[in-house]
């Protein structure tokens, strides 16, 4: 299958953020939201109003990435900002993750769970069926530019098969450090989509480099 491409707008020029978005209307799949809120990772971005705005041009689907605490008082705003994609970390959800992937599903989006590279893959085999997505990192959350972390690859291998042998057709999303130098790797490891910032946004030519990662060698 051909692998979807995620901008992420964190690495976007955001005193021209319109013109970003026109170009990822017409060069990406989707348009990837990080939100952050400086206490479930140490950073923040962006929040509300800027989605609100990106809405206002996106003629592609939006994916919501919360890095927040409580991502649950946030599933109603999302849908009505016309969210396609939400997704939360477990880490931030725990014991809840089951009631806010089902929120999210019924707020018409697709509900994706998220983990950090410290939480065992094997955390998220429970919600196979309960998520439409699942979102592995391979950076910890936070900011945008830092190192792929390799081990990813095996933890993304793992999920696929446990995918495979339960008869569920789940994309697997992939963030942080994705470049063209690692998307033929993500690919054969099972990955679906690929979130990418820094090695579009800093490319001299970002519709190109999307191409690129769509299509990698
Ligand atoms: C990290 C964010 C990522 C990040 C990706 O917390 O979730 O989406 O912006 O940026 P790059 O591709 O630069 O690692
Ligand atoms: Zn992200």
């Amino acid at each position: 299958m051909q692998l979807q491409i995620a901008p992420s707008i964190l690495s976007a020029d955001f005193s021209n953020l319109g013109k970003d978005i026109e170009m990822l209307n017409k060069y990406a799949d989707i348009i990837h939201l990080d939100i952050m809120d400086g206490t479930f990772v140490p950073n923040i971005s962006f929040g509300f109003p800027v989605v609100e705005a990106v809405s206002k041009i996106a003629s592609i689907p939006m994916d919501a990435h919360l890095m927040v605490v409580h991502p649950e008082r946030w599933v109603k705003r999302c849908a009505e900002l016309g969210v396609k994609m939400m997704s939360f970390h477990q880490e931030a959800a725990k014991d809840d993750t089951a009631g806010i992937l089902a929120d999210i599903r019924a707020n018409g989006m697709k509900a994706g769970l998220v983990i950090n590279p410290d939480i065992p893959v094997e955390n998220l085999f429970p919600y196979i069926g309960q998520a439409d997505y699942f979102l592995i990192m391979s950076v910890f959350a936070g900011f945008g530019g830092q190192k792929f972390i390799p081990e990813s690859l095996e933890r993304i291998k793992a999920l696929k098969a446990e995918l495979k042998r339960r008869g569920n057709d789940a994309p697997i999303e992939v963030d942080g450090g994705v470049n063209a130098g690692n998307a033929l790797s993500l690919k054969e490891s099972g990955a679906g989509i690929l979130v990418a910032g820094s090695s579009v946004f800093n490319a001299p030519d970002p519709g190109e480099a999307i191409s690129m990662l769509r299509n990698p060698r």
